[in-house]
């Protein structure tokens, strides 16, 4: 049987999450397009490139000409999964007595407002695919349910993208494109610290699980690393 090797595009592929989704999407003879800030800086994604077919391509998230350029890049080329990982959480200069704004701009551009604008650039990509998928990193701290306190700009910046992501999967299933906000858990990486549950191996595995099984039908869910609904 022949069977067709689907093509998976990941944003701030060079470390943490995004790099495992790499690592693990290419053993499963996935074709990846992944991407990075700075390519002097990928080193350790680029050492991937003999498990399988990747492409490192330059974007950052914050400049719309580097979305337009990659997606340019793209052009005519189908892609059956986004995963819209790149994020930041800032420095703890963002609670009541230190706030940012400008770091608030910025967490807002990079969180909830890039994810909006590949996804919507690359639907003519999408769109080409039998059963396009696309996924954001979303966090405990922007669900409604689970308050604590500071950090107002990360969790503002993470309760949007979950209403910017519904939002698309109702407006894209029309389309057959299915997109839900993904909680990857509390994860060993640079942002997640040493401390933190889980390794970036078992949130990744749970999370190709999901991708794996995602139907339409759960289109606007928001779903955790390992399949099950999160409350908003
Ligand atoms: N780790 C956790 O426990 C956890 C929990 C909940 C949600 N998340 C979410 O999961 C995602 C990945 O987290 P992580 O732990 O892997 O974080 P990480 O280790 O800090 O990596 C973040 C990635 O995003 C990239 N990035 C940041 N700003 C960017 C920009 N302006 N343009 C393009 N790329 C940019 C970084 O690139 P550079 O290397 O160039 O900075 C890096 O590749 C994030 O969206 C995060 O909010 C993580």
């Amino acid at each position: 049987m022949l069977t067709i090797r689907e093509t998976a595009v990941i944003t701030g592929a060079n470390r943490g999450l995004g790099l495992e989704f790499a690592r693990q999407m290419l053993i499963a003879d996935y074709k990846v397009i992944a991407t990075c800030r700075q390519l002097e800086e990928a080193d350790e994604l680029y050492a991937l490139s003999d498990k399988g077919s990747l492409t490192v391509l330059p974007l950052e998230l914050t400049d719309t000409q580097s979305i337009a350029d990659f997606v340019k890049t793209l052009h005519g080329q189908p892609i059956d999964i986004l995963i819209n990982n790149a994020g930041v959480m800032g420095a703890p200069t963002q609670d009541v007595d230190n706030m940012e704004i400008e770091l608030w701009m910025k967490l807002l551009r990079v969180n909830t407002i890039a994810p909006f604008e590949l996804t919507t650039r690359l639907l003519p990509n999408l769109k080409m695919s039998e059963r396009p998928r696309v996924i954001a990193m979303s966090s405990q701290m922007g669900a409604l349910n689970a308050n604590g306190e500071g950090f107002y700009a990360y969790r503002s910046s993470k309760a949007a993208l979950n209403k910017v992501m519904q939002t698309l999967a109702l407006q894209l299933a029309k389309d057959k494109v299915i997109v839900c906000p993904v909680l990857p858990g509390w994860v060993q990486t640079d942002m997640g610290g040493k401390d933190a549950d889980l390794s970036v191996d078992e949130s990744v595995s749970g999370m190709l699980r999901v991708l794996d099984n995602l139907s339409l039908e759960q289109s606007g869910q928001f779903l955790t690393w390992h399949g099950t609904q999160h409350t908003w």
